[in-house]
């Protein structure tokens, strides 16, 4: 009986420690950038070593971007050993090659995969093939798997990602796993055991309304993201083209808000001064991978005016104004209020105004308030986004 136990206790033990290692590998949102919203599957090895040139010399790596992830279409068939076979054409010198490039920079190595028979742009998929692709990526070096959700039929969800999960801790590196099956299973309730970051909604398109469209899905998610495990409303379009300078603020702004994964989807290489300063916004950063974790909750809904509220680690707080109009608005702010703002009526009350300093995080300067309140006129579809800095 003794024996047992022992050998049942060396089991959990042997079973327990690969987990450990993936335990806090996102105790913050992901960041990094991704092929797919600029390139589809028009990519390369050339590209994806460009991109991370751009990063480093952009300042994004500074700024905190880390990982560069290889989206669809880097695969092409499978080998009589169901080894998955890469498009040699476009990536020529291999995968190892690429992430040793990558990690050469101090940037980690993404790649994607699927859940099905095949990808979303039907390339095989990882379905059977889960331990030895597993393998696969750990040899190469992937720090970062993205895994998507087509051609699954009637797979459940839950047990089809853990496969893939048992199959990243047996190999042993750890990664970052992306589960990517657009919120259909409500992945929130049941995905922190399983990856550190769930896609919620559809694909993201590069569209004020389709943008928007996406903040209004995240709404009743709040409660289900924190460190270690965090939703995931899809890449960034900054740069892209389809939105304004202001919509792409905005775009960034609401993402920081919610804490999500900020994984850039644009050039990298021929990123215009306006955009950079969106995408290495450091004050909006700081929210996004605040300790705290807390992803931000819509506090006022006046229509097309909301206040969103993000509380941050040491009793600090962000506040998000948010104009959807296509009009100007002039909008009055009372600052005592926003620092009170809670999602718990019950929580006693640590706030006052006069404890803090109050930085506009776009202006880039602290707010001179001779009184709480304020009004203040917003272009269309702007935010204005401010800092409740405790003073020490
Ligand atoms: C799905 C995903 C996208 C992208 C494409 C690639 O649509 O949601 O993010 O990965 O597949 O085919």
């Amino acid at each position: 009986m003794k024996h047992c136990l022992f050998l049942l206790a060396l089991a959990l033990i042997y079973t327990a420690v690969p987990a450990q290692k993936f335990d806090k590998l996102a105790n913050t949102p992901p960041m990094g950038w991704n092929s797919w919203n600029k390139f589809a599957c028009n990519i390369s090895e050339k590209i994806i070593m460009e991109m991370a040139d751009a990063m480093v010399s952009s300042g994004m790596q500074k700024a905190g971007y880390e990982y560069i992830v290889i989206d669809d279409c880097w695969q092409v068939s499978r080998d009589e050993n169901g080894e998955i076979v890469i498009d040699k054409n476009r990536f020529p010198s291999g995968m190892k090659y690429l992430a040793d490039y990558i990690h050469s920079k101090g940037l980690k190595f993404g790649i994607y995969s699927c859940a099905g028979t095949k990808t979303c742009q039907g390339r095989p998929g990882g379905l059977g093939h889960e331990y030895q692709d597993a393998r696969t990526y750990a040899s190469w070096g992937v720090d970062y798997l993205k895994y998507d959700w087509c051609n699954t039929t009637t797979l459940d969800a839950k047990s089809t990602y853990s496969t893939m999960r048992d199959a990243l801790y047996t190999a042993g590196r750890p990664v970052v796993f992306s589960l990517c099956e657009w919120g259909e299973s409500k992945p929130w309730k049941w995905a922190k055991e399983v990856g550190h970051l769930w896609r919620t909604t559809d694909d993201i398109v590069d569209r004020w309304d389709a943008m928007i469209a996406i903040l209004d899905k995240e709404r009743e998610l709040a409660s289900f993201s924190g460190p270690g495990g965090w939703n995931d409303p899809d890449m960034l379009e900054i740069g892209n083209g389809g939105m304004t300078t202001e919509e792409y603020k905005t775009h960034f702004s609401l993402w920081c808000m919610l804490a999500a994964p900020l994984m850039a989807g644009n050039n990298l290489q021929n990123i215009s001064p306006e955009n950079k300063e969106i995408l290495t916004n450091t004050d909006l950063i700081a929210l996004d991978q605040d300790p705290l974790g807390k992803q931000g909750f819509c506090f006022r809904d006046n229509g097309d005016y909301e206040i969103w509220i993000k509380e941050l680690a040491n009793n600090e707080k962000a506040a998000c104004l948010l104009n959807r109009s296509d009009e100007e608005k002039r909008v009055q702010v009372d600052f005592t209020v926003l620092l009170k703002s809670s999602d718990d009526y019950w929580v006693p009350d640590p706030y006052e105004l006069e404890d803090y300093k109050v930085l506009d995080l776009w202006e880039h300067k602290e707010m001179i308030l001779k009184e709480s309140t304020l009004f203040i006129t917003m272009p269309p579809h702007s935010v204005k986004v401010y800092r409740f800095l405790k003073m020490q």
